[in-house]
């Protein structure tokens, strides 16, 4: 297939792109505005594969998305996967407008594109639109109550889609996914943030009581699922992706401390999160249906993904030493050692 994959320099849209070049056989244009957390180094092992093809631009950019589906006249896009967003919860609360601009205008120009050249198209999604659950699991039908401006606007990028499907009959669909860890996740999220911490000897700031439950899949299932619901899903449906375990913070914590040896000292409980979700948990039958299952084991995940960071200075270095400490500042308060 040909495929114009929006958002994938980040940390998702590149494990995607990479696990469609390498085990399916795809072609891949990548359309990413590069913000601070889109970044070349994600696709360093691939950028000379002569089936991908990156173009650096906004989707929210007509004329951008119009030369990413004409990179290759002789070989057209087929289908459009939306990866493209901003995407921590924090950085939506303290400054939401691109949140908006990205999820409503970026979402409905890639819509017009689709429509015009009719082709497929995937919105990449979140448990986070559904908000939070005390107990059991949330369903594709299950009320839209998001809690945070980045929830809010990533649910009415998802209501768009669905009105194109049953206005104009956009063969359309939605994947949401549960919290995904793994290599080359930016370090503003929970576990890359605690393992650079741990490994650097920095105190590891603890939301509230930590006893708040994600839901963890790895991004290589996640990717894996939306290329099923690509590939098999039905026009206008949603689909569910969930990891298969889940886990309070605190927890998450500690096991991060045992597996980069790093004291308990070190962690810090300080202020809430504003507004934030106490649990998410996904039912994942749908997508089940359509022969996926994941493969990753939260365990064994986490220690992976130790192992990643502790071996790859070179991709983390450059965000540790730049913006990203003026942002940790404004964030939490301190200085990174
Ligand atoms: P990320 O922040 O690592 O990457 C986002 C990418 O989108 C970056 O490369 C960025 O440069 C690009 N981008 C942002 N705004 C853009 C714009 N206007 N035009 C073009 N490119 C733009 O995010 P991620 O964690 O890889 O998430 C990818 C998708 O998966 C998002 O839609 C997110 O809502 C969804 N999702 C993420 C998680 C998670 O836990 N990370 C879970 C479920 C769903
Ligand atoms: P995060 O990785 O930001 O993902 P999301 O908010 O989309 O679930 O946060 C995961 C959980 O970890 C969430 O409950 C907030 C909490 N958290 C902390 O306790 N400390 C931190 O420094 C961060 C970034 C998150």
């Amino acid at each position: 297939m040909r495929l114009l994959v929006c958002g994938g320099a980040g940390f998702i849209g590149s494990n995607f792109t990479r696990l469609r070049l390498r085990e399916n056989g795809d072609r891949v244009v990548v359309l990413d505005k590069l913000t601070y957390a889109g970044r070349e180094e994600n696709f360093h092992d691939y950028a000379d594969d002569p089936s991908f093809r990156f173009v650096r631009g906004a989707i929210e950019d007509p004329q951008a998305v119009a030369r990413a589906l004409d990179a290759d006249e002789g070989d057209p896009v087929e289908a459009i996967v939306n990866f493209a967003a901003e995407t921590h919860v924090d950085r939506s609360i303290a400054e939401p407008d691109a949140f908006v601009r990205t999820h409503a205008l970026g979402t409905y120009v890639l819509l017009e594109a689709a429509r015009e050249r009719k082709l497929r198209y995937v919105q990449v999604s979140t448990d986070e639109v559904y908000g939070s659950i005390e107990d059991g699991s949330f369903s594709e039908t299950s009320p839209l109550r998001p809690s945070s401006p980045y929830s809010a606007t990533k649910t009415g990028a998802d209501l768009l889609v669905q009105s194109y499907f049953h206005t104009y009959g956009l063969p359309a669909t939605i994947c949401r996914g549960s919290n995904n860890y793994g290599p080359s996740q930016y370090p503003e999220k929970l576990i890359p943030l605690m393992i650079l911490n741990a490994l650097h000897g920095d105190p590891l700031p603890v939301y509230g009581d930590g006893m708040q439950v994600r839901n963890w899949i790895h991004a290589f299932d996640f990717a894996r699922a939306i290329g099923h619901v690509l590939e098999r899903g039905l026009p206008g449906e949603v689909y569910n992706a969930g990891g298969p375990d889940e886990c309070p913070n605190i927890d998450v914590v500690h096991r991060i401390l045992a597996l980069t040896g790093a004291p308990e000292s070190l962690i810090e409980h300080v202020s809430d999160r504003p507004g934030h979700d106490r649990r998410y948990s996904l039912s994942s039958e749908k997508v089940r249906a359509l022969g996926w299952e994941p493969r990753v084991r939260f365990a064994e995940g986490l220690e992976q993904t130790v192992a990643w960071y502790r071996d790859n200075a070179w991709w983390w270095e450059p965000i540790r030493s730049g913006d990203y400490r003026a942002y940790y500042e404004r964030q939490y308060g301190r200085s990174l050692a």
